[in-house]
């Protein structure tokens, strides 16, 4: 069976391992200010969470990761956190990985897939959108320094598949 992950060009999408956690812990100090994912958690999250944690690597260089967990029993996955390095954002990469996190998803069986962005982060509500996330629930005083946000989520079902224009851990960006 073909993997689920795509290859593009000397672009890749592949799952982290615990030889990663440095450069994610580097692109987590470059993406957020507030709400980061530390070493140790990183390290949980590789190890023991029913979580995946995907790649985008170009020539070599880390430039943006998604990690996501996969609960199959409630069929339900959630983006915890997506990032782009700053110098690579605005070509796809964060488009990519979330595709990528879904169709992991769908290939486990699971329907649904949520996250939770704060209101103010433009750049992600615009992706998640675009991607056909709905907001279903607002979340007041959601994160660590009081700023609000909302959850979102998407139906894998095959009728709202990713491409169309209609319409997290999530940091502070
Ligand atoms: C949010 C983030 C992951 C987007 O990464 P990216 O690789 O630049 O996003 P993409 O290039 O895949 O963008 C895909 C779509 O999202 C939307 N989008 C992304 N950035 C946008 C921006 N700055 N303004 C408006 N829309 C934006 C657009 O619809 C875009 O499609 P288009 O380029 O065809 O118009 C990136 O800005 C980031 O790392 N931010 C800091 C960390 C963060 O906030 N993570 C999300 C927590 S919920």
């Amino acid at each position: 069976m073909p993997s689920p992950l795509p290859t593009i060009d000397a672009a890749e999408i592949r799952t982290a391992t615990t030889d990663d956690i440095a450069d994610l812990v580097a692109i987590e100090e470059r993406c957020f200010s507030a709400d980061k994912i530390s070493r140790r958690q990183f390290r949980y999250l590789l190890t023991k969470a029913r979580a995946v944690t995907l790649l985008f690597q170009d020539s070599g260089r880390m430039e943006g990761y998604a990690t996501i967990f996969l609960n199959a029993k409630a069929s339900l996955a959630r983006v915890y956190s997506i990032a782009v390095l700053p110098d690579r954002r605005g070509k796809g990469i964060a488009r990519r990985l979330a595709l990528a996190g879904e169709s992991l998803a769908r290939a486990k069986g699971i329907t649904r897939i949520r996250l939770e962005i704060r209101s103010d982060n433009t750049p992600s509500i615009a992706l998640f959108r675009s991607l056909g996330y709905r907001p279903i629930k607002e979340l007041k005083a959601y994160y660590e320094d009081g700023a609000d946000g909302w959850r979102y989520e998407k139906n894998l079902s095959a009728a709202d598949v990713g491409w169309r224009r209609a319409s997290t851990h999530s940091g502070t960006p």
